[in-house]
């Protein structure tokens, strides 16, 4: 951690715990229209000292602060919830972390970017724990293991712990990368499996049982370094059934949605602890004609996915919602970018609340430095409004429980970039508006616990220091 990240965390620290105590102090007890007052003049302070360019002494330290136990993530109605207070979500993608950890000569990354991460009050990584029959394979061949792999995996659990940033846990991949569905198929042919086509991953019963195995080997992997299986790891928030689940060759969705059925109730059989998603995209299907029009095109409704039918399914217990303007609309960032994810957050948070009953969580969105037009302060200004959008939402208490930015990395690691990576050290402005909405998170986090409905208050002292614009 270079000197201005240890500075901003302690200046970050130290606004949270001066709102931190001032929560304790009078919001949860009294609601006076004093107490407003009172609360409204701390937070200008915590906000002073947040923009300060003094520092604190370590003495305010985030963690210290913070409840020692460290339960399992659950959700209640549309709000994830820990520890009797809601869990709104500021976090972050990086794929690659497993692989990483499984050699030593990189494995330091690992911990630096945990470190890096909770600097700017980071607390959830989506990450993958499949890797199947590629380079450095956790699973080489069907219900194959390579140990060393697996206890990197183990590691990065382990680490992540250590900086309370918690992980969704990805199963298998719908794209090639890191092997994926084709190879699955592949694996399935060489067993001498007359398969056509990639999506027979989704329905052939050999290749459904290939993946319940895998499943089932990791949720009942027991931790080599800490002796904890990872179905009751509550540094595990969620295990995700697929990334990016497709199935182009049944635009109905049915196949893809007994696929759906079938593994949410078996993770779900084996693992009633943790929470379950999907890992969809989010693309409107046939079930929800009028809501075609929220797509970023009409190709897709036609991939086989169907965001509202599939989220209907029992055992999942929140919607993932991916947000890629560039890739879906155009490679050139306009206008248009802005407008759709903008009308694509809402209808999804509205979609949690009408429909699902449940959190929306935008488990990837990004901007990438190679899309045409593209600058730091664009990137800047989108992040901004994908977490003013999201606020909005938490505001409310609606659906809105979170975002992950796709992707946060550490120094050195340029050569994984897709061009969509932040690596905080380079990127000041970026990291202060991640940190300043980190903050306002912890905030509502803190406030909203079920004794203090934050949707009960008729006056919101705090409008000012979670809407403000001047970053
Ligand atoms: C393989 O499956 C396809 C499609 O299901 C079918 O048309 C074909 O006859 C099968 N081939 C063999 C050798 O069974
Ligand atoms: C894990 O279990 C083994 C065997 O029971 C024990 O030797 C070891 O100390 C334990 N490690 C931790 C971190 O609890
Ligand atoms: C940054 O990029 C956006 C979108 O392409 C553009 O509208 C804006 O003018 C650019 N700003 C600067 C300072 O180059
Ligand atoms: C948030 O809500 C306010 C008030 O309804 C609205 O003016 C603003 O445009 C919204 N912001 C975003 C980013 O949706």
């Amino acid at each position: 951690m270079d000197y201005h990240n240890t500075k901003f965390v302690f200046r970050l620290s130290f606004s949270v715990v001066i709102l931190m105590i001032v929560v304790q102090n009078s919001i949860c007890t009294e609601f006076g229209v004093n107490g407003d007052d009172q609360f409204e003049s701390m937070v200008e302070e915590a906000e002073n000292h947040l923009y300060s360019s003094s520092t604190h002494q370590g003495v305010y330290d985030l963690q210290d602060m913070e409840d020692d136990a460290w339960e399992m993530v659950a959700k209640s109605g549309n709000q994830f919830v820990v520890n009797g207070q809601p869990f709104y979500v500021n976090g972050f993608n990086t794929y690659w972390l497993m692989v990483f950890a499984a050699d030593q000569s990189t494995r330091g990354k690992i911990t630096e970017l945990f470190q890096q991460a909770s600097s700017v009050g980071l607390t959830v990584c989506r990450t993958w724990a499949f890797n199947d029959g590629q380079w450095r394979a956790l699973q080489k061949s069907p219900s194959v293991y390579d140990e060393d792999v697996f206890k990197a995996l183990d590691f990065v659990v382990s680490e992540a712990k250590k900086y309370k940033i918690r992980l969704i846990l990805s199963l298998v991949n719908n794209w090639d990368a890191y092997g994926g569905k084709p190879q699955y198929v592949k694996w399935g042919k060489d067993a001498g499996l007359n398969l056509t086509s990639d999506d027979d991953f989704f329905s052939h019963p050999t290749l459904r049982s290939y993946y319940k195995a895998h499943v089932k080997t990791v949720l009942n992997r027991v931790n080599t370094l800490t002796n904890i299986t990872y179905k009751n790891d509550p540094t595990i928030f969620a295990w995700e059934l697929m990334n990016e689940p497709r199935c182009t060759s049944d635009p109905s969705g049915d196949k893809l949605q007994s696929w759906i059925q079938e593994m949410a109730v078996y993770v779900k059989s084996m693992d009633p602890k943790h929470l379950v998603e999907i890992g969809t995209e989010g693309f409107y299907g046939p079930s929800t004609p009028d809501k075609a029009q929220f797509n970023p095109n009409s190709y897709a409704t036609q991939v086989g996915t169907d965001f509202i039918r599939n989220h209907q399914v029992i055992g999942v217990d929140f919607a993932s919602v991916h947000i890629y303007a560039d890739s879906w609309i155009s490679q050139t960032i306009s206008d248009a970018h802005v407008q759709f994810t903008k009308s694509w957050m809402e209808a999804h948070i509205a979609d949690g609340e009408k429909y699902l009953g449940m959190p929306v969580l935008f488990a990837e969105f990004g901007v990438s430095s190679k899309d045409g037009g593209y600058n730091s302060s664009f990137r800047d200004s989108f992040i901004n409004m994908v977490y003013k959008t999201l606020l909005n939402s938490t505001k409310k208490g609606g659906s809105g429980a979170g975002s992950l930015l796709w992707q946060l990395f550490p120094d050195g690691t340029d050569y994984m970039d897709d061009g969509y990576a932040i690596v905080i050290s380079k990127s000041p402005s970026t990291s202060n508006i991640i940190s300043l909405h980190s903050t306002r998170l912890a905030i509502f986090n803190s406030m909203c616990s079920w004794k203090c409905r934050w949707g009960c208050r008729k006056k919101n002292p705090l409008e000012a220091f979670l809407y403000h614009d001047d970053l």
